[in-house]
């Protein structure tokens, strides 16, 4: 089995949470079992390890637990885009919408630096919304994004499309049609 398909053996599909209809892909159960959670780092340290990034930023909330891995198997800092009001020092901040209503993300304003390149991760990418928030805010300070990744892609949502079509590259390990 390859990685991959090992990896979306130990996704979760939660059908009808958090409402009817939607069929939740939970990655729990890729965090609790530690040989598949390593497998799933190694996926993004062998990605990175020679592309040298001056930081990993991630996604409030799922994209922490993979993104502060991943840069301290790097050697290199973390950088956390939160949900609005829960960072303390200047933030810069980006609205998006959402299906019903809209969410704004944040980020200190010296968490990068200009000419900084640096991989936006998250666990899932559905409309894509969210990372491209992260993805603008990261540029509005000055860095450069070489790479989206992510564990899922929601191909049906478009969202992975639209990134990519944005000139964003994507790397995402296994998708659910
Ligand atoms: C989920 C997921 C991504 C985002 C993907 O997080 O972890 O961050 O939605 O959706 P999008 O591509 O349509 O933007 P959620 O907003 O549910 O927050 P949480 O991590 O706090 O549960
Ligand atoms: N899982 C986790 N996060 C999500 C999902 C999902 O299926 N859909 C939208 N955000």
């Amino acid at each position: 089995m390859s990685p991959e398909q090992y990896i979306k053996t130990h996704i979760r599909t939660v059908p009808d949470w958090p409402e009817a209809g939607v069929q939740f892909r939970d990655i729990t159960p890729l965090l609790s079992n530690p040989r598949v959670f390593r497998v799933l780092i190694d996926q993004f340290v062998h990605r990175y390890f020679d592309v040298r990034p001056s930081a990993i930023a991630g996604l409030d909330a799922r994209g922490f637990i993979i993104g502060s891995v991943l840069a301290y198997e790097l050697n290199v800092g973390f950088v956390p885009i939160r949900k609005k009001g829960k960072l303390p020092f200047t933030t810069v901040e980006e609205t998006y919408e959402l299906e019903y209503g809209s969410a704004t993300v944040e980020i200190h304003t010296d968490a990068v630096k200009r000419g900084d390149r640096v991989v936006l991760i998250d666990d899932l990418i559905a409309t894509g919304g969210t990372m491209m928030a992260g993805r603008k805010l990261l540029e509005r300070l000055g860095a450069e994004v070489i790479e989206g990744a992510a564990i899922v892609d929601l191909p049906e949502l478009h969202g992975s499309q639209r990134l990519r079509d944005s000139g964003l590259p994507l790397f995402t390990l296994v998708s659910f049609e």
